[in-house]
């Protein structure tokens, strides 16, 4: 009984902290682990010399031939999909990014493929997992008021995100996770062939222009997103802005986020 009042007190307490996910991001088999007889451990005197330590595996050399393997699958597939039913096809099967594991739908892409505009986010949270819906929760209905003050609607544009799973706890994606799915969101780019890119946050925005500097640096300027792959070779002009998330915490700077949509517009209207 008091063991039982001693969990529920700890599970509220994770509740109460935010914790809505129980992983890791390894799997750990309880089983096999319960069937190796303990071994009493000597107490380390000394600490590992360093040749002792350069001669060890590192705890993540696993990891990389895995990571490898999900990146080279990634981009085969990427490569073969023709069209973005074929792409949507092999991202719901890929089994090997262990977002998927966790995610409850695989979150493709919204809006119209015909559009003009593109908008690209970072990965989804708990509405848009549910949903199986790109910005679909309290920053996607910002997102929305946003295109409305220019003009724009789900229906004339088409918005996806970096990575299609839902990070646990909505946590920020790793760079393995970034890198490994990028194949994904590349030829995502290439199928729509926008006119214009929008990189909805710095994840985006630096993943994409392969830059280093923070969204404050590169919001509401002009770059050339390099398309890649089978019909590769032109530039898409893309503009970063700020997250909607991030304007909601910081609703200053959506002053800065106005003077960049009305950018977008400018451009639209040039190029029509
Ligand atoms: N944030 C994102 O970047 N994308 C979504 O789809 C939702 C929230």
């Amino acid at each position: 009984m008091e063991h039982t009042a001693n969990s529920l007190a700890a599970l509220n307490f994770y509740v109460d902290a935010g914790v809505d996910e129980v992983i890791g991001d390894t799997p750990v088999d309880r089983f096999a682990e319960s069937k190796t007889p303990a071994v009493a451990k000597a107490p380390q005197t000394t600490a590992p010399s360093r040749q002792a330590r350069q001669n060890a595996t590192p705890a993540s050399a696993p990891r990389k031939i895995a990571q490898t393997e999900a990146e080279t699958s990634a981009r085969a597939l990427a490569a073969g999909a023709a069209d973005l039913a074929a792409l949507r096809d092999v991202m719901s099967g890929f089994d090997l990014c262990p977002l998927r594991k966790t995610a409850a739908n695989t979150v493709f892409g919204a809006g119209n493929p015909e559009a003009k505009v593109m908008l690209v986010g970072e990965a989804p949270g708990a509405d848009e997992d549910r949903q199986g819906q790109p910005f679909v929760g309290v920053s996607g209905q910002l997102l929305d008021r946003m295109l409305a003050s220019i003009g724009l609607d789900r229906d004339s544009v088409y918005i996806t995100n970096m990575l299609a799973w839902r990070p646990p706890g909505n946590r920020k994606p790793t760079a393995e996770e970034t890198t490994m799915c990028l194949p994904f969101i590349r030829r995502h780019i290439e199928l729509v062939a926008p006119s214009l890119l929008v990189f909805v946050g710095g994840t985006a925005a630096s993943t994409l222009l392969e830059r280093t500097d923070g969204i404050t640096r590169m919001r509401g300027r002009w770059f050339d997103y390099a398309v890649q792959g089978p019909s590769g070779g032109g530039g898409i002009p893309a503009m970063p802005i700020f997250h909607p998330a991030y304007l909601l915490r910081q609703p200053a700077l959506k002053r800065q986020a106005w003077i960049d949509l009305l950018a977008i517009k400018a451009k639209l209207q040039d190029i029509s």
